[in-house]
């Protein structure tokens, strides 16, 4: 099978590499102000949620919701806030993810996590916190640039993704399913919510924000972003496997550690990587009807299929 890039309208001249060290910088930016502005009433759980959110990670969600808002031919600058959110709720599930009660990890973004850096009661409430923070820069809608309604949806939008219907649902069952086999229905599901409802709300707010997006162009933005949603989780599951823990800064092999269901274990690693590539192909696909305005998104699907961390 060619590469779904080869087959569709992707321009060969937009670098990927330059967007998303944009990006990268435009998130970096953004967070630190917002951060460095909380007032010092507790020092040292600020200083914990600067360590949760500003030293490295990928910034896939600010990236799709940047790429999202460029595929509707938005501005940038207008998609700042809605990344911000994002980024911060996953920032606050990682955290809260290497807990000793949850996964139990002591390396995350290369440095150690925070419960080890800090201390278990300030990782849980830098946590809680990000999580705050998160909600109240997506609720102003002044910063925002949209209308009340509009900011709404998003913080609608948002919520339901993270909490009981998403992500937290997702680690719940991760938490539950851990020395048990799943079946491939119930694995998918867990990895839809753990994982592919932040990173699909993460195309949804970029949508959202711009405030052009037809029906029509949301509904495909959802189908492109379930795909890589759960393309996202099962190429984690892959590089838990065959990557090591210097490239990944997590350590590698920690779902085997913790005999947790996964893709691999599931499917094996080619059965994994052959269900990654159907997934990318199937997003790209579902992007027919946009023109290259919409690389970026393209090739963010492939990035997420072939990333080595
Ligand atoms: C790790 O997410 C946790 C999962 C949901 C698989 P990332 O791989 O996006 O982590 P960072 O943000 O780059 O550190
Ligand atoms: C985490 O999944 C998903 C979250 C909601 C944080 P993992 O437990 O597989 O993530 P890593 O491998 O620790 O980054
Ligand atoms: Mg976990
Ligand atoms: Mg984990
Ligand atoms: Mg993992």
């Amino acid at each position: 099978m060619t590469s779904p890039l080869s087959s569709t309208n992707a321009s060969p001249s937009f670098a990927l590499k330059d967007f998303m060290q944009l990006c990268q910088q435009r998130i970096q930016a953004t967070l630190s102000t917002h951060l460095e502005a909380l007032p010092p009433s507790a020092i040292g759980l600020r200083s914990a949620m600067q360590y949760a959110s500003l030293q490295g990670g990928k910034r896939v969600r600010p990236l799709l919701v940047y790429a999202a808002a460029q595929a509707l031919g938005e501005d940038l600058a207008k998609a700042d806030f809605a990344a911000s959110a994002v980024e911060l709720v996953h920032c606050y599930s990682l955290v809260h993810d290497d807990l000793p009660a949850m996964d139990d990890d002591v390396l995350r973004r290369g440095i150690p996590t925070v419960h080890i850096a800090f201390n278990e009661a300030t990782a849980i409430l830098a946590g809680d916190a990000l999580l705050s923070l998160a909600f109240r820069l997506l609720s102003d809608p002044q910063h925002l640039g949209v209308s009340d309604g509009t900011s709404l949806r998003m913080v609608n939008l948002l919520a339901t993704a993270s909490g009981y219907e998403g992500m937290v649902a997702g680690q719940s069952i991760d938490f539950d399913a851990m020395g048990h086999t799943l079946t491939l229905e119930q694995l998918e599901n867990m990895h839809s919510l753990k994982t592919g409802a932040l990173i699909s709300a993460s195309v949804q707010l970029g949508a959202l924000c711009t405030e052009r997006a037809t029906a029509a162009q949301l509904a495909a933005l959802q189908q492109y972003s379930r795909c890589i949603g759960l393309a996202f989780q099962v190429q984690d599951d892959i590089l838990d496997v065959i990557s090591d823990t210097a490239t990944l800064g997590k350590t590698q092999g920690a779902d085997q550690a913790l005999n947790k269901p996964t893709y691999v274990s599931l499917l094996g690693l080619e059965g994994a990587t052959r269900k990654a590539r159907e997934l990318c192909d199937a997003a790209v696909d579902a992007l027919r009807d946009f023109d290259t305005h919409a690389d970026a998104l393209r090739q963010v699907a492939l990035y997420i299929v072939e990333r080595k961390s």
